[in-house]
């Protein structure tokens, strides 16, 4: 049985006053959402004990949105997974689409956070998905698949998520087609070789296209960036029925 996790990633947005100000709203709204669902926030590091503190109560899970693979050192800039534990923090993305543009993470740097986080008892959500001109040159799948091979190596299939965000989808409203997404999270699964293994689709995700996704069959889930803002609108996200 498959739980679907589904996951608002902020980015770098919310102070930690607008993070208080969101939560007053989000969390009654999703009081009652069914358990069969792991709500999540990525909030910046900045916010991520205000939204503990906030959230104490709830349901809401807390996830980074990164994690480095040393517990300390020099390494300025970076967050280890022992500083995240102390903020309750349960998930950590990993590998997501922008810092692997800009800052040039590679599959190997993104594999060593996945595993220092599964070490620590964190969950890593690997980010995995093509561009537009890999899409158009056919090269889609090839693509993903050594995204996957080489981000999950020595991982526990058990103890990880996959968001699968194809990059044209990403912040541009254009949404991947359900099927396709589809599609292409059911060979993830077949890749991996592991039929309990929790895939989600991320790129434009909305409250107008929740209930679609959802109801297809290998999604299990989605990371919402933009639309995560809106705490009404992550609301109806997080309390999404299947169509
Ligand atoms: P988006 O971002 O929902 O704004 O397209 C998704 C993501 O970057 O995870």
């Amino acid at each position: 049985m498959r739980k679907p996790v589904i996951a608002g990633n902020w980015k770098m947005h919310m102070t930690c006053a607008e993070a208080r100000e969101y939560l007053s709203v989000f969390l009654p709204l999703v009081a009652h959402t069914p358990q069969d669902r792991n709500l999540v926030i990525a909030p910046p590091f900045t916010a991520l004990s205000t939204v503990a503190e906030s959230a104490r109560d709830s349901h809401l899970r807390l996830s980074s949105q990164n994690v480095h693979w040393e517990d300390k050192g020099a390494f300025t800039a970076e967050v280890s997974p022992l500083m995240l534990l102390e903020h309750k923090v349960c998930y950590s993305i990993v590998g997501h689409s922008e810092p692997r543009k800009y800052y040039s993470e590679s599959d190997e740097q993104i594999n060593r956070r996945a595993r220092s986080a599964q070490t620590h008892g964190l969950i890593p959500i690997v980010c995995v998905g093509e561009s537009d001109e890999q899409r158009e040159r056919g090269e889609a799948e090839r693509v993903i698949r050594r995204q996957v091979e080489q981000g999950l190596e020595g991982i526990d299939s058990a103890k990880v998520v996959i968001a699968y965000e194809p990059i044209w989808a990403i912040g541009t409203g254009k949404t991947c087609e359900s099927k396709e997404a589809n599609r292409i999270c059911g060979l993830i699964r077949d890749w991996v070789g592991f039929s309990d293994l929790i895939i989600q689709y991320g790129g434009s995700v909305k409250p107008g296209n929740i209930d679609e996704l959802m109801s297809m069959s290998d999604i299990d889930g989605v990371l919402v960036g933009g639309a995560s803002l809106d705490p009404k609108g992550f609301a109806r996200i997080a309390n999404f029925e299947y169509c």
